[in-house]
């Protein structure tokens, strides 16, 4: 099961890029054909209608291609203002317009359609960035996507990850794991 993992920050000691990794590592251990995906590498601009009306960016294309081919998804999201970042945001928005005058991605959604998404969430807060979750999912409903019913928020984060990047508490790695497994159980359920 092709397997995209990423996470709604770009900061380099970012919490959610090493849940990423947490999760990446997760999936590669119940058989997943992992791409770890780093939105750094992308750069993508602010939307905007007039930059778009342009010609859409060469990184927004491929980006799209990317996570079409990936039927599994796991975002780690922070939690900005008890949503998602602009980062995401902005990300997702690039990724669902259609493109004109490209009869293949004539369909805004077709990057999103049907693909099984697990949500996790990091942040140094106790709630562990749970109340973005609760947006981000709705917003991945929207896109046409199927949102895992279970979802984990890693609270505490500055000191729930040990030198090797590896999650401390057992238990907490479990979650992650609990939330990889069901993502992969529905996306091989769904294309087989
Ligand atoms: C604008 C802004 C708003 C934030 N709001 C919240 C919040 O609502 N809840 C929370 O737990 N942390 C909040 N934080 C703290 C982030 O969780 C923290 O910066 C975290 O490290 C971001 O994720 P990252 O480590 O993956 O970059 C906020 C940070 C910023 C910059």
């Amino acid at each position: 099961m092709k397997t995209l993992v990423f996470a709604g920050s770009t900061r380099q000691q970012s919490f959610n890029r090493r849940l990423a990794a947490v999760a990446a590592q997760a999936a590669r251990d119940l058989g997943a054909d992992v791409t770890l995906l780093e939105l750094a590498d992308f750069e993508l601009p602010l939307y905007n209608g007039d930059l778009e009306a342009q010609g859409t960016p060469d990184k927004v294309r491929e980006l799209k291609a990317i996570v079409h081919a990936h039927p599994a998804w796991i975002i780690c999201s922070p939690e900005y203002n008890a949503s998602y970042t602009g980062l995401l945001k902005n990300t997702l928005d690039w990724l669902s317009r259609p493109i004109a005058g490209d009869a293949d991605w004539a369909v805004g959604t077709k990057p999103f359609n049907n693909k099984v998404v697990g949500l996790l969430a990091a942040s140094n807060g106790a709630l562990g960035g749970v109340r973005g979750l609760g947006q981000l999912a709705p917003l991945m409903r929207q896109l046409q996507c199927w949102v895992a019913p279970k979802q984990f928020a890693l609270g505490q984060a500055a000191t729930a990850f040990d030198d090797k990047g590896l999650l401390r508490d057992a238990t907490q790695q479990a979650s992650v794991v609990g939330v990889v497994e069901q993502v992969l159980h529905t996306a091989r359920k769904l294309n087989a």
